[in-house]
């Protein structure tokens, strides 16, 4: 079956802080979507990789990506992004969907997401315990419940589908449902998501913080 990888990598990435959208800014030099794909293609489970950007920074993500990656234009949600991937890749068997943002993945998570489809899931994604207690709370900022830590995990890229439940779960899908990732749209379907064990090198890098962190994992790994 065909593995087609997707990366969305049309965010403004606001939380960041940076002047550049955030798959545009580098680490140690590399931008991070290149270095999520380079991660993608070293795994040796991706036959093609469809990168989704900003409509203005196709040019740029043509420069700094390798020969024979696609790059297409990517829309207003991540939804929309997500969806021009899709299309751009009609022919995968399998699809992964996996954040730009997550430029450390190492690639021995991505083929362990593509062992567990070959073993016949249909979806599926890499979870870690979370260590901070989950409140909800109300708009005022008062406490409305505690959530049971033990029974929470949280979610990374990349997300592994069988194709045709993904295009299935995007067909269904419109921004309302404020979707945050791409498993949870197949769980409105009411299929089954099953986890692995995750990655601490594939957390996504959202606030000033997670930049220094890249950044020192990078410079100890080059010392
Ligand atoms: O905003 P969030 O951190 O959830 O974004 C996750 C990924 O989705 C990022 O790689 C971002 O570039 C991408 N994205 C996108 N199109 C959007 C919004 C986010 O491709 N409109």
């Amino acid at each position: 079956g065909r593995v087609v990888a997707l990366v969305p990598a049309a965010g403004r990435g606001v939380r960041l802080g940076e002047s550049e959208p955030k798959a545009f800014v580098t680490l140690a030099g590399t931008p991070m979507v290149r270095l999520a794909v380079d991660g993608l293609l070293s795994s040796g489970v991706v036959d093609h990789v469809v990168v989704v950007v900003p409509p203005d920074l196709i040019d740029s993500a043509s420069a700094c990506l390798p020969d024979g990656v696609d790059i297409v234009e990517g829309g207003a949600e991540r939804i929309d992004s997500v969806r021009a991937g899709i299309a751009a890749a009609p022919d995968a068997d399998i699809y992964l969907v996996h954040d730009a943002a997550r430029a450390l993945t190492p690639p021995s998570l991505i083929s362990r997401v593509v062992a567990e489809l070959r073993c016949g899931r249909a979806a599926v994604v890499p979870a870690l315990d979370v260590t901070d207690t989950i409140k909800s709370v109300d708009i005022l900022g008062n406490v409305t419940g505690t959530l049971k830590r033990s029974e929470l995990r949280a979610i990374q890229t990349p997300q592994g589908f069988d194709a045709e439940l993904l295009r299935r779960a995007y067909s269904a899908a419109t921004p309302a449902d404020g979707a945050t990732d791409d498993a949870s749209l197949v769980e409105h379907l009411g299929e089954r998501v099953r986890t692995i064990p995750g990655d601490a090198l594939a957390f996504k890098i959202t606030t000033p913080l997670d930049l220094v962190l890249a950044r020192a994992v990078i410079a100890a790994a080059e010392a």
